[in-house]
């Protein structure tokens, strides 16, 4: 599948963008490891979240849904998950694989995880070596990249972790791990990231202590299945807050989206860039921050984006170069070396198509520096990265000419739709096929 998108246009409307992919994926993972009933609402039916259901089934869940953002699930609790009878397949989820390495480490059965051709490609390792250090058994390929093979029967030992990188994904490993050790797991971060571990695991009964920059657990708790809802996904709603604050004309009001402090940073860029956000009616709804935005198009200015905010917004790097391509002057990104073992290396995925555009950048080893100014048009390419093709099609409501963005298939991971709710909003995009 290919977008075709049209030069102008303005965003205008209200709509509420799908559920939040880190929470969805992290209900089926406790609501699966509770006693008693979870119900899901908001659920996010991309296939990244999917996976996670479809691997929590295959470990003998029963899990009704999703349908409509609905879903339940009847936990089995902490020692009731049974050993898949194939490989475990991810597909092109990161966050699936990494926690998931966690519950399964101290398993009585053993699993194997797989992934599509990005996620076999990703760095395992850095899970691998806390799990190991607590007593796992984890096979991998080389460079420690999946498959990986987690052995039958380990007893996990409590550890202190001090994470090299800042990574939720780490984070929550080493503590969904910890529910499963002797005695107390702990991590201390190099910088805050996100939180929803930590939240939910407390929604869901389980004690999670949080002293001098320590959060931790202690092994062999209970949790209790409870209601969650998914509020929208922050991330999805990036890329209407830069189209709407791009295109002249454009007011846009995104509703229900998440706003816990440790994903925010995209807000708080944007501002510092000049945007017109306000946040209304903020709410708490199931210990998660909620609140409706109103954007309204603002010339932007470039900046040095400040280093503490750049773990609180790794994922809206992509929507953000395209704000920075369309400001005044130059934008500078430093520290954000994380970028280059997403879904893609960002950092060259979008260089390679804002170049194509027009657009002057510097890639630099841990960041990017981009030079405002006028966005042409023409073919580029995704590398099956999901959140390239949709900062692309945000693009072009700056552009002079059409964008053709190729490979557009892994929208679907975590904004199913994406393509039609912004044709509802205003933005002239069409699907193609590629051709023969
Ligand atoms: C996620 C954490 C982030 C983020 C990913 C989702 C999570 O990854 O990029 O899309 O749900 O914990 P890292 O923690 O590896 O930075």
């Amino acid at each position: 599948m290919e977008f075709l998108v049209s030069p102008g246009g303005s965003l205008q409307g209200e709509v509420r963008v799908p559920g939040d992919k880190s929470i969805s994926h992290r209900s089926v993972m406790l609501g699966a490891l509770a006693v008693g009933e979870t119900r899901v609402s908001g659920f996010l039916q991309g296939e990244d979240a999917l996976a996670t259901v479809a691997a929590f089934r295959a470990m003998g869940v029963s899990i009704d849904g999703p349908t409509r953002g609905e879903l339940k699930i009847q936990g089995v609790g902490l020692k009731g998950l049974r050993a898949a009878s194939a490989a475990l397949d991810m597909g092109n989820s990161g966050t699936s694989m990494r926690l998931l390495c966690g519950i399964l480490a101290g398993q009585a059965f053993a699993s194997e995880l797989v992934g599509d051709a990005s996620l076999m490609g990703r760095p395992m390792q850095r899970v691998i070596t806390p799990l190991t250090r607590m007593g796992a058994r984890i096979e991998a390929a080389d460079g420690g990249r999946p498959p990986l093979r987690i052995s039958a029967g380990a007893t996990l030992q409590g550890i202190h972790y001090d994470l090299p990188m800042a990574s939720a994904q780490v984070k929550s490993c080493v503590l969904l791990a910890g529910l499963f050790a002797d005695g107390e797991t702990s991590v201390t971060e190099p910088a805050p990231t996100r939180d929803h571990t930590e939240r939910m695991l407390r929604g869901f009964g389980y004690d999670v202590f949080q002293r001098d920059g320590v959060i931790g657990l202690r092994g062999g708790g209970q949790l209790t299945g409870t209601d969650i809802d998914v509020p929208a996904d922050i991330s999805s709603a990036a890329f209407f807050l830069v189209g709407a604050t791009i295109a002249p004309g454009s007011e846009l009001l995104l509703t229900h989206v998440g706003m816990n402090p440790t994903r925010t940073g995209v807000l708080q860029i944007l501002e510092l860039m000049g945007a017109d956000i306000s946040v209304q009616n903020p709410r708490e709804i199931g210990g998660e921050p909620v609140a409706d935005l109103l954007i309204r198009h603002a010339p932007l200015k470039g900046i040095e984006i400040p280093r503490d905010l750049v773990p609180l917004a790794i994922d809206e790097f992509p929507a953000l170069f395209i704000a920075a391509a369309c400001a005044k002057g130059r934008t500078v990104l430093r520290g954000a070396e994380e970028l280059r073992v997403k879904e893609s290396d960002r950092i060259a995925s979008m260089a390679e198509g804002l170049s194509t555009l027009g657009v002057r950048n510097e890639v630099l080893d841990d960041g990017i520096i981009i030079e405002g100014g006028p966005i042409g048009g023409g073919t580029v390419r995704t590398f099956h990265d999901h959140r390239i093709a949709m900062a692309f099609a945000v693009a072009a409501l700056c552009a002079e000419r059409d964008i053709q963005i190729l490979d557009c298939d892994h929208v679907a991971t975590s904004f199913p739709g994406f393509d039609s709710l912004a044709r509802g909003l205003g933005l002239p995009i069409a699907v193609q096929d590629p051709e023969p």
